[in-house]
C-alpha cells in the first residue's frame, strides 16, 4: 500500500510488542510511542494502521490518543520537545518569570512549535524533581535549577538543521 505511513521497521517493533503483552489492546500505548518516537506525531492515518495491527477499531486507538494528550496529531512536534514545570516548588523559585523569559526568547507561546521545527515547548505539572527547581525536561533529559543564562545556553545549543536531529532518544541539548 503506497500511502502507508507506518514503515516496516515500525510494524516490526509493534509486532514485537504484541509477543510480549498479554493482549493486543495492551499494546496500544507502546505502539503510539513507537510511532511518535519516529514521526514526532501520530497522524490520523497512523491511528488507523495501528488499529489494524492490533485488531481494534480506529476509535479505540483514538480514545487512547485523546486521553493522554501527549501525542500531537496535526503536525510533528519540534525536534527538541521541552516541558517546563509550572508547579509549586518551581513557581516558588521563580519559574513564572523564568518561563516567560524562555518563551519570549524562543519566540513561541506555550504549546507551539518554532517555525524552523527545532523546538516545541509546553507547560507541565510537577516533573518529580522539586529539589532541582526550577527545572524542565528537554526530550528525556532533566535540566536542573535553570537560570536565564541556562535558557540562553540551551536555546543556543539547539541543533540548527535536520541532519542534527536530536530526536527523542538522544536529547543532548540540555545545557546544564
Ligand atoms: S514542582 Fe517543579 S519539579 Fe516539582
Amino acid at each position: 500500500m503506497s500511502d502507508r505511513i507506518l514503515t516496516d521497521e515500525m510494524i516490526d517493533a509493534i509486532r514485537a510488542c504484541i509477543q510480549r503483552y498479554p493482549t493486543r489492546r495492551a499494546v496500544t500505548l507502546p505502539a503510539l510511542h513507537i510511532v511518535n518516537e519516529r514521526l514526532r506525531h501520530v497522524p490520523p492515518r497512523a491511528v488507523v494502521e495501528i488499529a489494524e495491527l492490533l485488531e481494534l477499531t480506529p476509535a479505540e486507538v483514538q480514545d487512547t490518543v485523546s486521553f493522554y494528550g501527549f501525542f500531537k496529531q496535526d503536525r510533528p512536534h519540534g525536534r527538541t520537545r521541552v516541558w517546563v514545570c509550572r508547579s509549586l516548588s518551581c513557581a516558588l523559585r521563580g519559574a513564572d518569570e523564568l518561563w516567560d523569559y524562555f518563551f519570549q526568547r524562543a519566540g513561541i507561546r506555550p504549546g507551539e512549535t518554532s517555525e524552523d521545527g527545532r523546538l516545541t515547548a509546553e507547560f507541565a505539572e510537577c516533573l518529580g524533581a522539586c529539589e532541582h527547581a526550577p527545572c524542565m525536561l528537554a526530550n528525556d533529559r532533566l535540566c536542573k535549577t535553570m537560570t536565564k543564562e541556562d535558557i540562553d545556553a540551551f536555546l543556543n545549543s539547539l541543533p540548527a538543521d535536520q541532519t542534527q536531529d536530536s530526536g527523542t532518544a538522544n536529547s543532548r541539548p540540555c545545557a546544564t
